[in-house]
């Protein structure tokens, strides 16, 4: 079998992986072997000019410097002060700097003549997520004639949000260098198709090949999923159960996310003072867990979300706080994966409420980690890549603070024989389409 060579920016160098690609790669990795490559993961003056190998037991990583200007411009900047707010639906929070698509281009044109020489030629290249969408182009360029996929984790812009930035054209043409374009969800393949449209040269020609700009590529959906399996038995045996059970003493419901303004963080802080509001007799008896490590600090639109989310924190708990009870309760750190998969287990509802999200791996670790004989419930926005396949759980608008106060009380007073059957169906979905499923379907396609 063909090597596997993955590029993504972040590369598991022994960190504890909160961000769902590195979770799901590190899996789908394990299983197949191969080569990963991607950032070393803090700035340097002098970069080492070629990549540093580090040998592990299942498969080899190898990783590439960056300079404190590479990773302004084309991690920071172009990244995610740009590529990022566009493809979530915040064009409003763009920072658009002619330095940072310099950076971009030139980062990417680094890491195709670093890995270049590594290749060998029936090597199956996987590149990810929005960081580098011009590495095919960029590989082509120096002869590479590999087959090269790209998989977005994130949701494809629609073409008026594309319309927003400032380079849309180039980005398809970016696009067109890859073998195969693999997305979370249908409204992103329909997003891309219908941008390409009116922004690019693109011809469909049936069962998800298009001609793109002259160059035939093929286009498809592939929900990523998690490793189900031994999610399912680290909740079993997390040590976080019983211990959380004895200090909270009432129902809980929790929401585990980075500390992102596409996860709609304050929206569900506000669905819950509603909630509180609404319902007196819910007082002392429910308590809300956030967990929200830290992420980006450095681009100011996360550093206004931490203050945002810290103050309606603060404020909620004034509002309602006894001395025996504190309704929100909230982490800003990264857990060790075995007790959050104890909180999930604990939790009565699972709280996913992003207003643009890719897939959203939260949702089904909440679901793989639930005791099938008494569940808890899943209360999803529309909005997640992840409804358009997990039907059962309770799907809401996250801008709605009714509906989604709502939404949650009926979960608290769901019976046990409903949340049963919803959560039944739910796991189901998720062992099926787990993350083997999804990276042996996409490199079937690729291969
Ligand atoms: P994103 O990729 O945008 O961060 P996802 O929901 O798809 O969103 O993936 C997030 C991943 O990060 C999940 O696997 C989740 O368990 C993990 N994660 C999120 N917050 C924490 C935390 N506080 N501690 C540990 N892991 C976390
Ligand atoms: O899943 C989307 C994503 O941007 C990944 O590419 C990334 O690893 C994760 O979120 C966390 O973000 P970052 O790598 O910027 O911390």
């Amino acid at each position: 079998m063909s090597r596997l060579v993955i590029v993504s920016n972040r590369l598991p160098l022994g960190d504890n992986p909160s961000g769902g690609l590195v979770v799901a790669l590190k899996d789908a990795l394990r299983s197949s072997g191969g080569l990963w490559v991607g950032f070393s993961g803090e700035p340097v003056e002098e970069p080492a000019g070629q990549l540093v190998f580090h040998p592990g037991a299942s498969f080899e990583r190898a990783s590439f410097d960056l300079t404190a200007r590479d990773h302004e411009e084309y991690y920071l900047g172009y990244s995610n002060s740009i590529l990022w707010p566009v493809c979530h639906g915040r064009s409003d929070l763009m920072r658009i700097e002619r330095d940072f698509l310099d950076g971009y281009r030139r980062v990417n044109a680094q890491i195709a003549r670093l890995l270049a020489p590594h290749l060998r030629e029936d090597d199956r290249i996987w590149v990810q997520d929005y960081h580098l969408f011009p590495l095919a182009a960029e590989l082509r360029r120096l002869g590479v004639e590999n087959p090269i996929g790209h998989f977005l984790h994130i949701p494809f812009p629609d073409f008026a949000s594309c319309s927003a930035m400032p380079n849309p054209e180039e980005m398809f043409e970016w696009l067109s260098h890859y073998d195969l374009l693999g997305f979370q969800a249908h409204r992103d393949l329909s997003n891309f198709a219908d941008a390409a449209g009116h922004l690019s040269q693109i011809e469909p020609l049936g069962d998800n090949h298009y001609r793109l700009l002259g160059r035939m590529l093929r286009a498809g959906v592939f929900p990523i999923g998690i490793d189900t399996a031994s999610f399912i038995e680290e909740a079993r045996h997390s040590p976080a159960e019983d211990r959380l059970r004895s200090l909270t003493g009432s129902e809980l419901i929790i929401g585990v996310d980075r500390l992102d303004y596409s996860k709609g963080i304050p929206n569900r802080f506000r669905a819950f003072q509603a909630l509180l509001e609404n319902n007196p007799d819910l007082h002392e008896g429910i308590s809300f867990l956030q967990i929200a490590p830290p992420t980006r600090e450095a681009v100011e639109a996360y550093r206004d979300i931490r203050e945002e989310t810290e103050h309606l924190a603060g404020r909620i708990n004034g509002q309602f706080a006894t001395v025996n009870w504190t309704p929100i309760r909230y982490i800003h750190r990264a857990l060790p994966r075995a007790v959050l998969a104890g909180l999930y287990r604990q939790a009565r509802i699972g709280l996913v409420t992003p207003l643009a999200d890719g897939m959203n791996l939260v949702a089904k670790e909440y679901v793989a980690a639930q005791d099938v004989s008494d569940p808890g419930v899943l209360i999803l926005s529309r909005f997640a890549g992840a409804a358009e396949t997990m039907e059962e759980a309770l799907i809401i608008n996250p801008h709605d603070t009714w509906e989604l106060a709502e939404a949650m009380a009926k979960a608290i007073r769901m019976t046990a024989n409903e949340r049963r059957r919803r959560h039944s169906a739910l796991l189901q979905g998720v062992i099926e389409n787990d993350v083997g499923w999804w990276s042996s379907s996409y490199l079937d396609v690729l291969g």
